[in-house]
């Protein structure tokens, strides 16, 4: 029985609605969050805001203090060896339950740091779940966003590859299960949405719930990195954005599983009932974007 979870990335895409789902759970939790001050308006009363860094090891003894079971998030901007450095810390001082967002495929993949992390999270012999995730709807309403509000276009070089898009939604509840429910210890699951599908069909989902046209331009990776640059993205952004994609184009992306089903015990979303619950932020006049 897990009496205290610590969440790490909590205001992030997976980790705000890991929180949403654990709060109907019975177990006290943490955030683990860089700026308390600016978060604890964030998270509802009962959740215990703490002042967390991965790249600050002086934060970790009191973030991890009585803690049994861990939401373990690497940010894209932290290494590897620190995510996995922390996770082996929490082992140490008991954390008997860790649940790690990892992606699609990481195991076959030694270049992705998620490999390197997996492999020290099993290796401190923990109770550990691997939530290999495929792509998150919500880099559509993320980094995508703007060109599809300002251009109505999808703007990725994925080609005609099919993605399996998951939605983060799904992701937070299947975290709570499976670090408050039996029978998800030393088990690795690969979670998708229900449907592959390429940026064409995309496009088509976006004017249809939107009554708008969106087109899908099918912009060569040149192309892309050079719009995304001028807006102002870091180039190892852009670089990380074209091997994301590059993975797309080449077929890898669009497996399509039934975990989400079999952990949730109904179907996961769809990408279509995701754009209707986020429509108001796909319109052009939409100036901020909530992710609630
Ligand atoms: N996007 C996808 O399609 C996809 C698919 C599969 C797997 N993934 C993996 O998902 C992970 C990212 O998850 P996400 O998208 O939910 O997170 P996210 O939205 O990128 O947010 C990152 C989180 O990490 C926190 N953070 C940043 N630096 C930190 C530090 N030094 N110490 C402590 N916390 C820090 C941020 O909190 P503050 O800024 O508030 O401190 C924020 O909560 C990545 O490892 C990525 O590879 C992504």
């Amino acid at each position: 029985m897990i009496r205290t979870v610590l969440v790490t990335g909590a205001t992030g895409t997976v980790g705000r609605h890991a929180v949403d789902s654990l709060v109907d759970r019975d177990a006290h939790i943490r955030v683990g969050v860089r700026d308390p001050g600016s978060a604890t308006d964030r998270f509802p009363e009962c959740v215990e805001v703490v002042a967390f860094d991965f790249e600050k090891p002086e934060t970790w003894g009191e973030t991890l203090s009585g803690v049994d079971g861990l939401f373990l998030v690497r940010p894209p901007t932290v290494d590897a060896g620190t995510v996995a450095a922390f996770a082996e810390a929490a082992d140490r001082v008991g954390v008997g339950r860790v649940a790690y967002l990892s992606t699609l495929g990481a195991e076959k993949n030694p270049l992705v740091p998620h490999h390197r992390i997996e492999k020290r999270v099993v290796a401190t012999g923990a109770s550990h779940t691997l939530l290999r995730a495929s792509f998150f709807m919500q880099n559509l309403l993320e980094v995508h966003r703007a060109d599809l509000v300002d251009n109505g276009e999808v703007f990725v070089p994925a080609g005609d590859g099919e993605t399996s898009f998951v939605d983060a939604r799904d992701l937070g509840e299947i975290v709570a299960v499976v670090l408050t429910e039996r029978g998800h210890g030393n088990r690795a699951y690969d979670l998708t949405g229900p449907e592959a599908l390429d940026y064409h069909e995309v496009a088509a989902v976006f004017s249809d719930v939107l009554d708008r046209r969106i087109t899908y331009p099918r912009p060569s990776p040149l192309s892309f990195a050079a719009r995304t640059y001028r807006r102002g993205a870091p180039p190892g952004f852009v670089l990380l954005m074209c091997g994301i994609y590059t993975t797309v184009r080449l077929g890898l992306a669009g497996r399509v599983t039934g975990d989400c089903r079999r952990i949730l015990g109904r179907p996961p979303r769809d990408l279509r009932a995701f754009v209707e619950d986020y429509a108001d932020e796909f319109r052009a006049d939409a100036e901020t974007v909530h992710l609630g």
